[in-house]
């Protein structure tokens, strides 16, 4: 075992096959030109895995087969040898281990020894830019003739990202599901870009492989004991490890009560797990449940504003003894959120005592946060 970012990653690689990847806000029609795109994936794997609800997986994703084939046909015409032998290990490694995109620049500045001209420091515009491999060896050729070797020594690895796991081990036996936001961007030159690894799963099809690490988070868990109300805060993807808990809970059949604030842009697109959602309400497994779709009218409404709306329901829960949930972005999202509980209990408390509540509930493990 070791350890990545704070959470504890298994260092067993578990082979999976893609079962099912399904865009949430599949009405494509519907959606409004910028609406997001949300995949909802499930992976088969021929063992069961041990893990349990709020753990997530850690994915390396792999560079696009066209940009590899691109590279190796530059790498041959433009002063770069390697064995004939060689070129299917190249291959691979620049298909799977190597980072091609947005380079660090730590590499960068390993790169200025191979080239003829120095590549940092570089203007100011340069100086921001992400850099792929493919125009960084165009915009600074090579010194002289090097074996690829010498290049991939320089390189970094393709670092793997985080998705919590949405599926419960139990109710799902040998799949896990993840909830993936294709992440969209814009460069400076406002070109829009897609993120490295939701891009790659974003296009994964039915039967493709794909490898991934289990990463346990020993602190965002379910109460020990199931008679504990368990209040969940989040936006957007923040909804996975939630999904989880509930299929958890509902199976267990908890008697604790449990209560869901969910927010995200439009009730229309964005409304993940919505029919799952509604029948957990319908059953009885959610006892409460308070959207807030920022953008379905004139002034948005978050998260944060239904906590306010319900402070005084909230507030007693809390001091029943519920357990709190945050999940999503972390700014602004969650930081936000957390005002508005400190608020709540400032109000019911005064400054001092309520300040004692807070860090009581979260020395008791009673307050939990899983925010990026
Ligand atoms: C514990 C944890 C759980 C998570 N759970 C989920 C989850 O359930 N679902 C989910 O969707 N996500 C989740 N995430 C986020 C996820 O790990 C990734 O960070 C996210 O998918 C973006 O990764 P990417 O490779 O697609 O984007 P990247 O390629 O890494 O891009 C990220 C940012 O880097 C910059 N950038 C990258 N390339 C360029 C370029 N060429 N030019 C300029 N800027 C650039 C941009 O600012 C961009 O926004 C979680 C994260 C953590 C830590
Ligand atoms: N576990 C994790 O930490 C985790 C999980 C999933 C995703 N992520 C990463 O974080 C990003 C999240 O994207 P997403 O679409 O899932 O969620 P998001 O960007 O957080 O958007 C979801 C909703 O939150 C709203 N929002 C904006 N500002 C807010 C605020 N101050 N308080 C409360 N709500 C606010 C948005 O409203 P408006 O847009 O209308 O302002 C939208 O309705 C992705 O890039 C993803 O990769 C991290």
């Amino acid at each position: 075992m070791f350890f990545y970012k704070g959470k504890e990653k298994n260092s067993e690689k578990v082979n999976g096959i893609i079962l099912n990847n399904i865009l949430l806000n599949k009405e494509k029609e519907k959606r409004k030109k910028y609406s997001k795109e949300y995949h909802h994936i499930e992976i088969s794997m021929d063992k069961k895995l041990d893990y349990s609800p709020g753990d997530s997986i850690a994915i390396i994703a792999e560079n696009s087969l066209d940009e590899v084939f691109d590279l190796m046909d530059f790498f041959q015409k433009k002063n770069f040898f390697f064995e004939k032998n060689e070129k299917d290990v190249m291959l691979n490694l620049f298909q799977k281990q190597l980072n091609i995109v947005s380079l660090s620049l730590n590499m960068l500045k390993k790169y200025s020894f191979l080239s003829e001209k120095i590549v940092v420091p570089l203007n100011n515009d340069d100086r921001n830019r992400k850099w792929n491999l493919i125009d960084l060896l165009k915009k600074f050729p090579i010194k002289k003739k090097i074996h690829l070797r010498d290049l991939i020594q320089i390189m970094d690895p393709i670092k793997p990202r985080l998705y919590s796991i949405s599926s419960s081990p139990i109710v799902h036996n040998d799949e896990i599901h993840i909830t993936v936001l294709r992440h969209r961007f814009f460069q400076k030159n406002g070109k829009r870009k897609y993120g490295f690894c939701s891009n790659f799963l974003s296009k994964l099809k039915k039967g493709d492989p794909l490898s991934f690490f289990v990463c346990n988070n020993r602190v965002f868990k379910l109460p020990k004991e199931s008679n504990k109300d368990i209040i969940l805060i989040c936006s957007g993807t923040g909804i996975a490890p939630f999904r989880s808990f509930l299929y958890e809970r509902e199976v267990h059949k908890n008697s604790g009560k449990n209560w869901l604030f969910f927010g995200n842009q439009h009730f229309e697109t964005d409304f993940l797990y919505k029919k799952e959602i509604q029948n957990w309400k319908k059953n009885g497994v959610l006892n409460y449940v308070n959207l807030s779709f920022s953008r379905d009218q004139e002034t948005k409404v978050y998260v944060q504003d239904k906590i306010w709306e319900n402070r005084e329901k909230l507030f007693s829960w809390i001091k029943n003894g519920a357990y709190i949930y945050i999940c999503g972005k972390k700014n602004p999202m969650s930081i936000d959120v957390e005002k508005t509980l400190f608020r709540i209990t400032k109000e019911k408390l005064g400054e001092f005592d309520s300040k004692v509540f807070i860090k009581k509930i979260k020395k008791d493990g009673r307050y939990l946060k899983d925010v990026y």
